[in-house]
């Protein structure tokens, strides 16, 4: 299998980042298949630390770099976030990174109602990033959306835009806001066209070529498999399909190109936004992996949500996702804990449970049964090898392993891209 893709396996945050980026420098290509510039990826290389949202992590090893179809885009947010790269020296030109032209366009019309929508919901929000994620993805099953490829057809818009106000008007009229300013709208697009237009091209085309070439492509994902609009927590989810399989549908690359699916996995549970999270811990242990953690969101600047590791749901996103083996990140969190606890099946109602279940309501409701295990007294922070590891620490992982079906192929140790230590190279196996 030569390529591999990485997704989350919870709810995001895993560390997805830091091991794209370990990966990238033996990788032909790197690309994002889905979600937006809600995500929040973050790499530390020696005394640099570089977060991205839209761009690919492959961007700061200057590995060719792709933005799938089943992204969706803000351009602004794209101009800015490149800006903000380069000033941090990292080359971004047209040799090493393109988007898919098919690609939909976030605008400030799903902003807007991104925030709208939240602020009407009140405490039964969904907690979004306010990206305007979930709107541009409306619009693009709606087949309303304005995508890459239009920006180089301007004059053609009219009657694109003509649906895409006709629905938005209704919406905004609804919240008592003004219709859309279209002529506004149409003089930013005419504006910021050039610049996303510079690296547009048919990236089916490109990595289908790579492919052939027998090059490696490194897939990475977005999110986390409990926020998939399918299988997640649904409602409390994001609008995208963030399990494997979309590595295939959002870069234009069969399901027979995904190669070795690399899970990410923390070592305890984080969430951001609302919905159920049966581990949850609201006492003074939540507090402290929060703080050892560093559990504070890339892209909104929220505290995450802490727990303790909760084995049913990563077996769950591991089968869901056809994981084929996991990086286990921030085992250096754990370090010095006493006891450590694993959620091992769930209560609800009376009935023991090996899997979460689909109603909002049961997931709210089940209690996590627990096994408790001893901590370890010694530290795995910047650890590179496994016999750098305390014996307690590798039972946790063995455990951690065991519960949830799936090999371990990586685990990470620190923020730092060679704190890693690897049992089985996803690219070769
Ligand atoms: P992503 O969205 O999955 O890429 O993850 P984020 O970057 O949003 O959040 C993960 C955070 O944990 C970042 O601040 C990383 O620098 C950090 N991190 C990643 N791996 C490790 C690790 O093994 N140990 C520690 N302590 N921090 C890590
Ligand atoms: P990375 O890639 C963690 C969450 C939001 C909210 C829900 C819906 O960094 O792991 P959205 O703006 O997507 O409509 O919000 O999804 N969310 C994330 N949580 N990590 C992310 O990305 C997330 N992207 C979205 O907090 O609960
Ligand atoms: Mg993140």
């Amino acid at each position: 299998m030569a390529n591999v893709t990485v997704i989350g396996a919870q709810w995001g945050d895993e560390g997805k980042g830091k091991i794209v980026d370990w990966l990238a420098s033996r990788a032909d290509a790197v690309v994002r298949f889905q979600g937006g510039h809600n995500a929040g990826h973050t790499l530390v290389v020696g005394d640099q630390v570089y977060k991205l949202s839209l761009l690919p992590s492959g961007i700061v090893t200057g590995t060719l770099s792709i933005i799938g179809n089943g992204v969706v885009l803000d351009p602004w947010a794209l101009k800015a976030e490149i800006e903000k790269l380069t000033a941090q020296g990292v080359e971004i030109d047209a040799d090493n990174f393109a988007i898919a032209d098919n690609c939909p366009l976030i605008l400030p019309l799903h902003r807007d109602l991104d925030g709208l929508r939240e602020q009407a919901a009140g405490a039964g929000k969904i907690g979004t990033t306010g990206r305007g994620i979930g709107p541009a993805y409306e619009d693009k099953v709606g087949r309303r959306a304005i995508r890459v490829c239009d920006l180089a057809h301007l004059d053609a818009l009219d009657s694109q835009l003509d649906r895409l106000c006709a629905h938005h008007d209704a919406l905004r009229a609804g919240f008592g806001q003004p219709p859309v300013d279209r002529e506004a709208l149409i003089n930013e697009l005419r504006e910021i066209a050039p610049y996303v237009l510079q690296f547009a091209q048919p990236v089916w085309k490109r990595l289908n070529q790579v492919r052939k070439a027998g090059a490696r492509i490194l897939f990475e994902g977005a999110q986390g498999v409990l926020l998939d609009v399918d299988h997640g927590t649904y409602p409390f989810v994001t609008s995208s399909n963030t399990v494997s399989g979309t590595a295939a549908s959002g870069s234009g690359l069969g399901p027979s190109s995904t190669g070795f699916v690399l899970g990410i996995v923390k070592a305890y549970t984080t969430r951001v936004g609302s919905g159920p999270f049966p581990t949850e811990l609201e006492d003074e242990v939540g507090q402290r992996l929060g703080e050892r953690g560093h559990e504070f969101g890339t892209v909104t600047g929220r505290k995450r949500r802490c727990g303790w590791f909760d084995a049913v749901l990563v077996r769950q996103s591991c089968a869901i996702s056809g994981v084929t083996g996991i990086a286990l990140t921030k085992v250096d969190v754990l370090d010095g804990m006493e006891k450590v606890k694993i959620c091992t099946g769930y209560r609800l109602r009376g009935k023991v449970l090996d899997y979460f279940p689909s109603h909002a309501a049961d997931q709210a409701e089940v209690e996590p049964i627990y096994e408790e295990m001893d901590g370890w007294a010694g530290t795995t922070a910047g650890a590179r090898s496994w016999a750098d590891l305390p014996a307690q620490a590798i039972k946790y992982i063995q455990r951690v392993q065991e519960l949830i079906e799936t090999p371990v192929a990586l685990v990470s140790t620190s923020p730092e891209r060679e704190d890693t230590i690897l049992v089985r190279d996803p690219f070769v196996d």
